[in-house]
């Protein structure tokens, strides 16, 4: 299951990736915003307490810029929030970063573009080994 959240700046992207996640049968919790002027670290936080839950396996946030949404996202331990633009990084998300959230910027980033994000990121495989170890380091226990 992925959670999928936005602020206004990022709304139309996270209704435009929702009709895209719906025809390819990949299910979702949509966890708004609805449009609305809003603050983008309340949807961030949302959405990283359903995957620290275990109710939801990996989310997409959408802001404006994605900027916002990704660093507040980063705050949580275990949460690796990846900013992406293109589908090379999103694959290495995956691959290297074992990225358990994917942010777009609405303003930056179109829809087809941000969909073929999306696949790059899911079909793609954590690589382990030399970066599992990486992304350990990343968590505050191992500070
Ligand atoms: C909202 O206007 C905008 O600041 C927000 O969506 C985001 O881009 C922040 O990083």
């Amino acid at each position: 299951m992925i959670v999928i959240g936005s602020d206004h700046g990022g709304y139309e992207l996270k209704e435009y990736l929702k009709a895209y996640l719906k025809e390819k049968e990949i299910p979702f919790v949509d966890i708004g915003c609805d449009g609305q002027s809003c603050d983008y670290p309340d949807y961030a936080r949302i959405a990283v307490q359903k995957i620290l839950s275990g109710d939801c396996e990996k989310g997409i946030l959408c802001c404006g810029t994605g900027i916002g949404i990704s660093i507040a996202a980063n705050k949580y331990a275990g949460i690796r929030a990846a900013l992406v633009s293109e589908p090379v990084s999103a694959r290495l998300a995956t691959e290297h970063n074992n990225a358990n959230i994917l942010c777009f910027g609405g303003r930056v980033t179109g829809g087809a573009l941000a969909a073929a994000c999306v696949d790059a990121w899911l079909e793609a495989e954590f690589l382990g080994g030399r970066h599992a170890a990486r992304v350990h380091k990343i968590e505050p226990s191992a500070y």
